[in-house]
């Protein structure tokens, strides 16, 4: 597209810069479309098993679509340049001669593999893409217009129960989240352990709340294998699961009561609920942990907010952490929070003292004491 002309007058240079902007957010959803398509299609694993650039031609004739390979050139050259520009994929020169171009990943599609050990988002981003997670969307103004806070949340009014009922009671979609929910703790696992040691090492037992299938908790009890360690959380999530010599699973209702430990993990927890919520789930792991003295604490996986400072020389990270926040108020109740919304949450949970170690990009690791 040309450059607006010198000469159009500020105001109408004006009006097309907006016109420019609301096209951009409008249609902003099809870079997650476009990136959930190749994904469906393996697109990253084809390229990556190719061994060098793929050419266009070789990249259709490997792909799983039906007959007529050559009516889909069209079709994935378009979409191939459109994950280009999102940074996915780089497009080389192999052959000067005959100009020929062949497909290459990149360091961010390397976490597109489905083998990559640890670091896949590949079921994250389906299941944050399923439509049962993206219809209630769809109902976001009409929710706000009959309450919004006070009401349940989208999701509950879509599919007519909370998130968490939800997956007790749709098989596909239950494995579809805890799945993507494991592969994030496969992701993040290693890095707290290499870098934040120091909050596992001491304690004698620790619970994982809400530890899902027991990703992080299996890696912690292989770790330190003095630890006892127990996977907490509702029986539809841990049916089936088995522990081992320092690991087991516990079926319960984290309102209700929390075996005691030393240490409890909280991982992606809290910021699926609002705070009166989180002050009952936080009261219920004080009840279950020693005193600071005797090595009580509660370690939280989450997000803290970007303070100001920080928000527009890290615009998207930023602006991930706002995402984030919109599906916690779209798909759960929560929300996420900036260190001082912590500090009072944590106060008036009754706890006397925390500590941050922003260690993992967009979440930190977040230290409570009783
Ligand atoms: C966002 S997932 C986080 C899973 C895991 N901690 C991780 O980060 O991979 C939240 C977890 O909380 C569990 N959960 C929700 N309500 C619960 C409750 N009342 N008692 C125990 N666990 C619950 C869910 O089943 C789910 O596994």
């Amino acid at each position: 597209m040309a450059l607006p002309n010198d000469n159009i007058g500020d105001k109408t240079r004006e009006v097309l810069a907006a016109q420019a902007h609301i096209w951009y957010h409008t249609f902003s959803f099809i870079n997650s479309m476009s990136l959930k398509c190749a994904i469906q299609l393996g697109i990253p694993d084809i390229i990556h098993s190719h061994g060098r650039a793929m050419t266009l031609s070789d990249l259709v004739n490997a792909l799983p679509i039906n007959n007529n390979k050559a009516k889909h050139h069209d079709c994935i050259y378009r979409l191939m340049r459109i994950l280009i520009h999102a940074g996915f994929f780089i497009k080389i020169k192999i052959n000067e001669e005959q100009e020929e171009e062949g497909y290459l990943l990149t360091p961010i599609s390397r976490l597109l593999l489905k083998d990559e050990p640890n670091l896949s988002m590949i079921p994250i981003l389906q299941a944050m893409l399923d439509p049962i997670m993206t219809n209630p969307w769809h109902s976001l103004s009409q929710w706000i217009q009959n309450g919004g806070d006070d009401q349940p949340s989208p999701f509950a009014t879509t599919h007519g129960k909370p998130i968490y009922e939800y997956a007790g009671d749709d098989a596909r979609f239950n494995c579809l989240f805890n799945e993507g929910l494991a592969s994030d703790a496969r992701s993040v696992t290693s890095v707290v352990i290499e870098h934040c040691k120091g909050v596992f090492e001491g304690s004698k037992s620790l619970v994982d709340v809400g530890g899902g299938t027991g990703t992080m908790a299996k890696a912690i009890s292989n770790e330190f294998p003095e630890l006892e360690c127990s996977v907490f959380d509702l029986p539809h999530v841990i049916k089936g699961s088995e522990g081992s010599k320092n690991l087991r699973y516990i079926e319960g209702d984290m309102f209700n009561s929390i075996p005691s430990a030393n240490a409890i993990l909280l991982k992606m927890i809290l910021h699926n609920w609002g705070d009166k919520d989180c002050i009952k789930i936080l009261k219920k792991c004080k009840e279950a942990i020693p005193s600071k003295e005797n090595g009580g604490k509660v370690i939280i996986i989450d997000g803290v907010l970007m303070e100001h400072n920080l928000q527009k020389r890290d615009h998207k990270s930023y602006e991930t952490q706002l995402f984030i926040d919109m599906l916690m108020m779209v798909s759960f109740s929560g929300k996420e929070r900036s260190q001082q919304e912590w500090a009072k949450l944590f106060s008036n949970a009754g706890f006397s003292d925390y500590k941050i170690f922003p260690i993992l990009g967009l979440r930190s690791v977040i230290e409570v004491y009783p």
